[in-house]
């Protein structure tokens, strides 16, 4: 058979980067064409120098740009990225006009559609704040209730922590104290989950979900690969790199605080982050409810465990040599 084509939004990040590396190791089975607002940025160039069909597309330009960029795909890997405009009508609205470009592709067998719960529903109106979520659900629930036949063909995968945010700011997500133990502050209990990943894998699930289609037609997928608490993750990061660690409680205000001051974030948008966390606090760990089919289910999925991720990375060396 022929090679299906492949359009990746966010081809260049994290997860639609992740996705292309995987679905380049099967030429026979898959021609990738991965979406980027910038063509020339090094990251769009060295994907074209892998074979991957890079086109210029802006989820913020309407569906009439995207129609284009998608024409003749057979699986749309979708995503809008919050964090890029911090505004929840932003994100609607692109991950409208990508729903809405996909159900104009007459080509479509398959739309992968990269997604968070609604925290309102799962928190039964506790937390409503955490914006980054409810966007993306309420575009869940946009390709539901307007485009049936859309809906019929798409797979909804709930996204976990990665694994690599550690990687994002080692000195703060672990500061060394004057004693010289590696101190892990958070706002979760010692024994609170949460669901992880590295997004490294999520080539792998998407391949899996996009080669066994029609049973994951209309399903939502909690993709992690461990629930586990940020004290075990310590520990376990203390044993594997044989260094002292210790992990601390801090209060839901005190994090807060701590964002604002150590990555900038704005009151709201910490807000928003803090309140994410506080739904597995008071929750537990929502992702393994029934309604999810648990990525750990899915036959064949190999996916990296923490252990091996601390080991396969050099989170010690990035925090002494950033560069
Ligand atoms: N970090 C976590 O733990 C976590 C957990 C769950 C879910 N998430 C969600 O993951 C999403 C981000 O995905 P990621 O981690 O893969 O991000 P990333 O590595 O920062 O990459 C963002 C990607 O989105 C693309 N993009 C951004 N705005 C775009 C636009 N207007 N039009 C077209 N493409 C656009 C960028 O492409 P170009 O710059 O090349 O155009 C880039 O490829 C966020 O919405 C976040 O809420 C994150």
């Amino acid at each position: 058979m022929a090679p299906v084509t492949v359009a990746v939004v966010g081809a260049t990040g994290s997860q639609g980067g992740a996705v292309v590396a995987e679905l380049l190791k099967y030429p026979e089975r898959y021609r990738v064409r991965g979406l980027t607002r910038d063509v020339n940025k090094p990251a769009a160039q060295l994907l074209s120098a892998k074979g991957v069909e890079v086109v210029s597309a802006d989820l913020s330009a309407g569906s009439n740009a995207l129609i284009g960029a998608f024409a003749g795909a057979s699986v749309i890997f979708g995503l809008t990225d919050f964090w890029a405009s911090c505004s929840s009508a932003i994100e609607v609205q692109q991950g409208r006009n990508l729903v809405d470009a996909a159900a104009a592709t007459a080509t479509l067998t398959h739309f992968v559609w990269s997604a968070l719960p609604d925290p309102v529903a799962l928190s039964h109106g506790k937390y409503l704040h955490v914006h980054h979520w409810k966007g993306k659900s309420e575009v869940t629930e946009y390709i539901n209730a307007t485009y049936p036949a859309l809906w019929e063909k798409t797979t909804t995968v709930l996204f976990p922590n990665y694994f690599e945010n550690c990687l994002t700011n080692p000195a703060s997500y672990l500061p060394k104290n004057v004693s010289g133990t590696y101190v892990h502050s958070f706002l979760h209990s010692p024994t609170t989950v949460l669901p992880n990943v590295s997004i490294a894998d999520t080539g792998k699930l998407v391949r899996a979900v996009i080669e066994d289609g029609q049973q994951y037609f209309t399903k939502t997928i909690a993709f992690y690969a461990q629930s586990l608490s940020e004290a075990e993750k310590v520990k376990v990061l203390g044993e594997v790199l044989n260094v002292p660690t210790k992990y601390t409680q801090i209060s839901p205000e005190e994090f807060q605080q701590g964002l604002i001051e150590t990555v900038s974030m704005t009151e709201e948008d910490a807000l928003d982050f803090t309140e994410q966390l506080l739904i597995f606090e008071t929750f537990g760990n929502v992702y393994a409810r029934d309604e999810f089919i648990q990525a750990a289910d899915i036959p064949g999925l190999s996916l990296t465990t923490w252990k091996e991720f601390i080991q396969g990375h050099d989170l010690l060396g990035k925090m002494n040599h950033p560069n």
